[in-house]
């Protein structure tokens, strides 16, 4: 376990949202990574929307799990996400890669919380900024109303 993750005591996922995510992750569509992943997204305004990787035969035109349930939540009008759940078929945690984060850096409030669930059900915590160190972002004056 590295040196930022921790169990965590409280607070847990709840049975509800882990088999929910479980069902997704089912779902996913990886027949060339074998690797599934399953997303979950929660919104400041209560709503979860959820998300699986989608691989394709071009490879670099797969979709991870974390991006596809963003814009699911932005298709559902949800942009204020508080929290970010992850889980895959892999042995332990996974984190979001890269480009996933500054997705979640985009939708994240601040201090969002990316949990991560293994298989074996050991569950880790990272808020954005500790994933994302001095991420990007223009400034308000720079970006246009949507
Ligand atoms: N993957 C995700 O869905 N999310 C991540 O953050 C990392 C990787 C997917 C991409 C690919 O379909 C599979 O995991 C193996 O790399």
């Amino acid at each position: 376990m590295g040196r930022d993750t921790f169990l965590l005591m409280t607070d847990e996922p709840t049975p509800q949202l882990v088999a929910e995510l479980r069902k997704r992750l089912a779902r996913a569509h990886a027949p060339y990574s074998g690797v599934h992943v399953a997303c979950a997204v929660e919104g400041a305004d209560g709503t979860t929307h959820y998300g699986v990787n989608v691989e394709n035969a071009a490879y670099p035109q797969g979709l991870c799990a974390e991006a596809s349930a963003i814009s699911t939540a932005v298709t559902e009008g949800t942009r204020a996400l508080t929290r970010v759940y992850v889980t895959s078929s892999l042995p332990g945690l996974v984190w979001p890669c890269g480009g996933c984060r500054q997705k979640i850096f985009e939708f994240g409030v601040e201090g969002c919380e990316v949990v991560s669930l293994s298989p074996d059900g050991e569950v880790g915590r990272q808020t954005i900024e500790q994933l994302l160190p001095l991420g990007f972002r223009l400034a308000p004056s720079q970006v246009k109303p949507s």
